[in-house]
Formats: structure tokens, C-alpha cells, sequence
């Protein structure tokens, strides 16, 4: 079934892991896809391969941490596309260790694109959404995002941030046919959980960060994209992750 048939996605990250694979999911169902990421050679490269299996996709290169290049790319799809459907604010990075060691510049640097990137995103396109009357803003925190995760500071305070902007957003945006929803993945396997300090932090000092099996991205996107038909507010998964937090609580 093309479930998002004709609709127009932007997603940031899209060049890799779990944003290729929602570009790719979306696009099987019928989606023209905006494949924006810093990364131009895999940007192109997951366009391309969409195309050349008969989906409908564009690469556009951004760097959310800029917020003119996030306003230029979502007024770019305003005006080639006539509305944007769909936003994915999904790029991220992870800088973590002890606290102590950490650079206040990488604190910065995590905060600039996880958080910064993923609210230029949001508030550009919220306006066009709004003056629409739909659309649907999803934004990527993290299971780190509603709990502590020792070892990862940077990351788990940046993520936090996205989900009080997404359900702050969400709230605001109800009467106005705006959707906003937060992912909250637990362990993907993509090169940011293999380049994850945390990983190396014993798991019993893990509070939060359960030894959780690390899930494929395709398992990873059906469960997003399923959470999206049903405009969930919080996305939390794998189950023992969902468990965690609310024992957290
Ligand atoms: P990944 O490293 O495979 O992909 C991240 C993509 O973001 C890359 O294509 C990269 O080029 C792009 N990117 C990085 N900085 C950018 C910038 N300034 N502007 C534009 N694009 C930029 O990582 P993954 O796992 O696919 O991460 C996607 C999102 O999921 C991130 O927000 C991450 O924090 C989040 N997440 C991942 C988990 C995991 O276990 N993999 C768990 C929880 C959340």
C-alpha cells in the first residue's frame, strides 16, 4: 500500500543510517523525498539509488547547525513543491566520555546540531505548516532523551531538549493541523551507536542504557513510520527500552 503516495518529506540525515532508511521506506511508499544531509557523496548516493528503483527523490545539501541553510532548503521545497508535508528532523551527532574531559566547545557543537538543527527545522517549517493547515513535524531525541545516560552527557541533555520543544510544539501546533512527534530509538545499529563513547562504559554503570540488543534500521523505521500513521507523541522503542523508562520514572 503507497501509504505517503504523492506526499513530500524532508529528512535531515538522510544520507545515512536510520534517516536513509526512512528516505528509503518513505519513498517505497509512495513519498518524493528530500534526501538532506552535510554528507554530499551519501546523500547523493541514497537519491540516486531511490531513483534508480523508481521512487521519487532530490538530494539538497544542508548543515542544520546553520539556520540559513535550513531556512534556504525548506523555503527551496515551499516553493519548487507548493507544501511540505512531512519533516524529519533527524541528523545528530554523539560526543560523550567523562564529563570532566569534555571541551564546553563540544558541548556546544552537540547542542548546535542536535538541538539547534532539529529547532531550525521545526520552528521554518511549522510556519509553512501552519499557514497550510497540516503537516507533520518528527523530530529524532533519543531513549536518552527521557532518561540519564552516564558517560553521554552532551548528547542525553541535547536530546532532552527535543522532547520538550516537539511536545511543547505538538501542543501549540494541535489547533493549528501542525502534527509534531518525538522518536525515541533505544540502540540502532548505524555508525553512531558503533562510534558511541557510551558503548564502551561497563554496563552496569549503564543506569539508563540498558544492554539492549541494537535493532536494524529497517525493523527500526517500520516502528517510526507506523508511529507516524498513528501520530503518537513519543515513539519509545524497543520495548525493553519503554520498560526501562517507565521504571526510571
Ligand atoms: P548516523 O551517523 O548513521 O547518521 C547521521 C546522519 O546525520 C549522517 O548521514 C550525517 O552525515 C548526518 N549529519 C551529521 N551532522 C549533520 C549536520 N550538521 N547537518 C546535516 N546532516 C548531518 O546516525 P543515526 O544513528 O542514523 O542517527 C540518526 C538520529 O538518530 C540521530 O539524531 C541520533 O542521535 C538518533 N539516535 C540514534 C540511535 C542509535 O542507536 N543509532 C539511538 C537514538 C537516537
Amino acid at each position: 500500500m503507497k501509504q505517503f503516495k504523492d506526499k513530500i518529506a524532508i529528512v535531515t540525515g538522510g544520507g545515512a543510517g536510520i534517516g536513509r532508511s526512512i528516505c528509503e521506506e518513505m519513498a517505497n511508499a509512495g513519498a518524493k523525498v528530500i534526501v538532506a544531509d552535510i554528507n554530499e557523496e551519501n546523500g547523493k548516493k541514497v537519491a540516486e539509488g531511490i531513483e534508480k528503483n523508481g521512487g521519487k527523490a532530490e538530494y539538497k545539501r544542508v548543515d542544520v547547525s546553520s539556520e540559513i541553510e535550513v531556512k534556504k532548503l525548506i523555503e527551496e521545497i515551499e516553493t519548487g513543491y507548493g507544501r511540505i508535508d512531512y519533516i524529519f528532523n533527524n541528523a545528530g551527532i554523539a560526543i560523550g566520555g567523562d564529563a570532566r574531559d569534555i571541551k564546553l566547545e563540544q558541548w556546544k557543537k552537540v547542542m548546535d546540531i542536535n538541538y539547534y538543527g532539529v529547532l531550525y527545522g521545526s520552528l521554518y517549517a511549522y510556519q509553512v505548516m501552519a499557514k497550510q493547515g497540516f503537516g507533520h513535524i518528527i523530530n529524532t531525541s533519543s531513549a536518552t532523551g527521557l532518561m540519564p545516560q552516564p558517560g553521554n552527557s552532551p548528547y542525553c541533555a541535547s536530546k532532552h531538549a527535543v522532547i520538550g520543544l516537539s511536545l511543547s510544539l505538538r501542543y501549540e501546533g494541535a489547533d493549528l493541523g501542525v502534527k509534531v512527534s518525538a522518536i525515541c530509538p533505544g540502540h540502532v545499529q548505524t555508525d553512531i551507536y558503533r562510534n558511541m563513547e557510551v558503548a564502551k562504559v561497563p554496563n552496569e554503570k549503564m543506569v539508563a542504557s540498558l544492554p539492549v540488543k541494537a535493532m536494524d534500521t529497517k525493523e527500526a523505521t517500520s516502528i517510526i513510520l507506523n508511529g507516524i500513521i498513528k501520530n503518537k507523541d513519543i515513539i519509545i522503542f524497543p520495548k525493553n527500552v519503554a520498560f526501562a523508562w517507565r521504571l526510571n520514572r
